[in-house]
This record gives C-alpha cells, sequence and structure tokens, in this order.
C-alpha cells in the first residue's frame, strides 16, 4: 500500500516510517518540523536504503494538504501522528491545541472524504481513560473527560473519527490509544528528540544520566501502589510502529467501521522499577530524589491487551530492559543535543 504519514518525521512517525517500509509499503511523508528535524528524513533515507517522497506542510492549512494530494497518486491509507503533544503546555495554549489537533484532523478528515482513502489509523492516548476505576483497562473501559486541551482533543478526536467513519461510507479506521511510548531504534539512527526540559520519565532519566540534569525529580512515593510510585505501561517504540503496520493491513483486509485498539504491553512498571531497570542496564547509579506528586498524575495504568493481541495478531518483542538500554545508547548517541 501507499501510505501517507503526518508527522512522520516525529517520534513515533519516524519509527512507523521504518517499519512500514519494512513490511513492504510504499510511504510518502509530511511534517511541519515543529517538533522534528529535516536531519531525521535523512536518517530514515540511510536505514531504508530509499527517498520518501517529503513534504514540509502544515495539517492546519488545507492548501498544503490537498497540493500533496495532487502531487502524489494513488494514497491508500493515511497514519496521522501530527499533533501537538504536551500536556501542561496545552494547558497554557488551549486554543492552539484545538488549532493544531482538531482542526488538523478536520483537515486530514476533509482529505479523505474528497480523495476517496479508505484507510485511516489515529494515534489517540491512554490519556482517555484518565484515572481508572480499575485496572487493567480493556477498550470497553469508559473514557472520561480530560483535564486537559490535549487529553480533551484525543477524546473530541476519536469520537470525530468514529462519527465520520460510521456516516462515509468506503472508509476503515482504526484508533490506537497509546500508552507510554519510550526506547529508540536499534541501529542508533533514529529515536525521541525532546525540546527543552523533558517532561516525560525515559528522557528526563537518560539526560540525568548523561550528565545534563542534576537529578531526577520522582513526582510522588505516597501513592497506593506496592512500592508508593506510579505504575505506567512503557513500551518500545519500534513495536508500537509495527503496531501500526498491522493496523493499516487490518484495515485493508476487514469489513469494519472503526476498531479501537490498546498498544501497550500488558504490564505496568513502576517508576522506581523503571529506574532499578536503567541502573541496572547501564551499570549507572542515577541521582534522584523524591519530591511532591505531580498535579494531575493517573496513580496507576495499565492495558489489557487481549483484543490487541487476538484481533491483530499483533505482540510487544521488547522488554523494559531493552526500552532502557536503547533510550540510553540513543542519548549517548544524541550527546547534549538534546539537552
Ligand atoms: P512528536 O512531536 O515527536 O511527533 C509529531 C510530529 O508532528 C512532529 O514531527 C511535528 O513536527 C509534527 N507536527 C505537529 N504539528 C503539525 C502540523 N500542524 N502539521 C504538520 N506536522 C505537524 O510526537 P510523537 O511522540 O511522535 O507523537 C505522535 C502522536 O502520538 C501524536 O498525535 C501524539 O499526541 C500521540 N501520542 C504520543 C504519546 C507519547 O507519549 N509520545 C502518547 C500517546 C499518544
Ligand atoms: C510517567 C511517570 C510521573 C517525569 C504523559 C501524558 C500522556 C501521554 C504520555 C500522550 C509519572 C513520573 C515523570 C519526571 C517523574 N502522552 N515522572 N519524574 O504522565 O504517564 O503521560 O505522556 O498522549 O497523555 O500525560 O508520562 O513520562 O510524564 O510520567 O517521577 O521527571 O513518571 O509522575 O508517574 P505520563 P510521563
Amino acid at each position: 500500500m501507499r501510505i501517507l504519514v503526518t508527522g512522520g518525521l516525529g517520534y513515533i512517525g519516524s519509527h512507523t516510517v521504518a517499519e512500514l517500509h519494512e513490511a513492504g509499503h510504499d510511504v510518502v511523508i509530511m511534517d511541519n518540523l515543529s517538533n522534528s528535524l529535516k536531519s531525521v528524513l535523512e536518517a530514515l533515507e540511510t536505514m531504508c536504503g530509499r527517498s520518501f517522497p517529503f513534504y514540509e506542510a502544515d495539517i492546519t492549512r488545507i492548501d498544503d494538504l490537498t497540493a500533496i494530494m495532487k502531487a502524489e497518486k494513488n494514497i491508500d491509507g493515511i497514519i496521522h501522528f501530527a499533533a501537538k503533544k504536551s500536556v501542561p503546555e496545552s494547558l497554557q495554549m488551549p486554543v492552539t491545541y484545538y488549532e493544531n489537533n482538531i482542526l488538523g484532523l478536520i483537515n486530514v478528515m476533509r482529505i479523505i472524504k474528497d480523495y476517496s482513502i479508505p484507510y485511516f489509523v489515529f494515534s489517540s492516548s491512554c490519556t482517555v481513560y484518565g484515572e481508572p476505576s480499575k485496572v487493567p483497562v480493556t477498550e470497553a473501559t469508559p473514557t472520561t473527560s480530560s483535564p486537559s486541551p490535549y487529553g480533551s482533543s484525543k477524546l473530541w478526536a476519536e469520537l470525530m473519527i468514529q462519527e465520520f467513519t460510521r456516516l462515509t461510507p468506503g472508509i476503515k479506521s482504526v484508533l490506537l490509544r497509546y500508552f507510554n511510548p519510550v526506547g529508540a531504534h536499534e541501529s542508533g539512527k533514529i529515536g525521541e528528540l525532546p525540546r527543552g526540559v523533558p517532561g516525560n520519565l525515559m528522557p528526563f532519566i537518560t539526560q540525568t544520566a548523561g550528565g545534563w540534569r542534576e537529578k531526577l525529580s520522582v513526582f510522588g512515593q505516597d501513592y497506593s501502589t506496592p512500592d508508593g510510585t506510579c505504575i505506567r505501561d512503557f513500551i518500545h517504540v519500534v513495536d508500537l510502529a509495527e503496531a501500526h503496520v498491522a493496523a493499516i493491513d487490518f484495515a485493508a483486509s476487514n469489513d469494519i467501521s472503526t476498531e479501537i485498539f490498546n498498544v501497550g504491553t500488558g504490564n505496568g512498571h513502576s517508576v522506581l522499577e523503571v529506574i532499578q531497570s536503567f541502573e541496572k542496564v547501564t551499570g549507572l547509579d542515577l541521582n534522584y530524589a523524591f519530591v511532591d506528586r505531580r498535579p494531575g498524575d493517573v496513580e496507576q495504568i495499565w492495558a489489557d491487551t487481549t483484543k490487541v493481541t487476538d484481533v491483530l495478531g499483533w505482540k510487544p518483542k521488547y522488554s523494559l530492559d531493552d526500552m532502557s538500554r536503547t533510550a540510553w545508547e540513543w542519548q549517548i548517541k544524541l550527546g547534549d543535543k538534546s539537552a
């Protein structure tokens, strides 16, 4: 198939481009480079041994998307990663988040309809579950209104896509609810490129270990979890990327409207377990200290992966130690460029 990947130079998008290529799919990439670098395209081309059509373009501008569709024929599917993704930033600039994540999605849906593109895969998030009353969460666990414009944008996007797909004959959609993606490609050529001070745990750990941050603050030690720290379902980014290949193949070969899948490992790991894994695989002592809880943090969440395994036939291959190792190898390669 020929797949247009929006946000294809970003963290998850770039790994997915590599896996799509590996699986024999043809790829067209678009990205406005607001949170990525053009050098990621060169890295992908080196890894894949081919060039990719690339458009520096913005999903909030319908003319940009129309120009791509006019230039690129026979697009079979769109995998839509392009979005802004910071919860705290979204609290500071809600309208920017609505514009990028909702207006951008509306434009993508307009293109899907006008050009009759049959297969659509969307990046959703476990954030739609809020603070679940029971773990692990299944796809049937109720979604909740989110305390942040970022989370709201994912919830509203899911609803819009389901309705749009139901009302538009010939379109099949897959919503992937990612848990916590971490790690980097084994080649060391692509990985996460956090800007400024990382808000997420793993890049903060690697930057601290690398000496670019003095100390990791562990937010909260008094949660009702076995070691008192929060629990998340960390998933290796390459496993997550492979789930997109499975999703687009599934849409192409099944009579569906919209299907939703949790994409996690099914294992919950605490913040302290991540630190211990990192220290074990790197042999380093991480400088960390317990501080107060971070407002808005969910205590514990991990995925029930029965559906994604049974229906998509997808299973994660990487362990938590692999996630720590590849994240560290990538940090060493990046050096202070990410700090
Ligand atoms: P990322 O920021 O690395 O990638 C997003 C890419 O989209 C970037 O390259 C950015 O330049 C591009 N982009 C942003 N706005 C754009 C626009 N208006 N037009 C064109 N390109 C634009 O983020 P990521 O971690 O790869 O996340 C990809 C998707 O997965 C996002 O939709 C995000 O909300 C979702 N998601 C991410 C996580 C996570 O923890 N990383 C978890 C759940 C869901
Ligand atoms: C994980 C755990 C922190 C940093 C966020 C978004 C969510 C999703 C994934 C997109 C928490 C703790 C962290 C630090 C710490 N993104 N932590 N010290 O909060 O699960 O989810 O990213 O959809 O929407 O909210 O991920 O990596 O920020 O935190 O102790 O310096 O690590 O408190 O318990 P989170 P995270």
